[in-house]
């Protein structure tokens, strides 16, 4: 059970759509909009969806939520990743082990 669940993610989670946050913030608006219709069906108001995201961000990007943002690279590098895998280890491991679906 302890690698089933994780196992079962790890094959289902690349057909899992993007999100169209994601995309918005890459300034990707055409895939935003693909995204948003495989997540809420071909029914949904686009534009009113499109206008949300696109204010949302404004805000943070007003509040200096987007900029003060740290890379990937400082995230991994050899002086921070001793720490990064602690942290983040320590508290997905329970979540990967499936004790949640039990
Ligand atoms: C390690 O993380 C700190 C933030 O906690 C950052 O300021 C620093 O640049 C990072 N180190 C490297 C080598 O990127
Ligand atoms: C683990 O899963 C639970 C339930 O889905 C969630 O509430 C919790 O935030 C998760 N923990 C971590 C560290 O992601």
């Amino acid at each position: 059970m302890t690698f089933l669940i994780p196992t079962l993610f790890l094959i289902v989670l690349p057909f899992f759509p993007e999100s169209p946050v994601w995309y918005m913030k890459k300034g990707r608006e055409a895939d935003a909009r693909k995204a948003i219709i495989r997540l809420f069906g071909p029914d949904t108001n686009v534009d009113e969806r499109i206008d949300i995201i696109r204010t949302e961000l404004q805000q943070a990007e007003a509040e200096g939520n987007g900029k003060d943002q740290t890379s990937w690279k400082a995230i991994f590098s050899k002086e921070n990743r001793t720490r990064t895998f602690v942290s983040v280890l320590g508290l997905q491991v329970q979540n990967f082990s499936g004790g949640y679906f039990g």
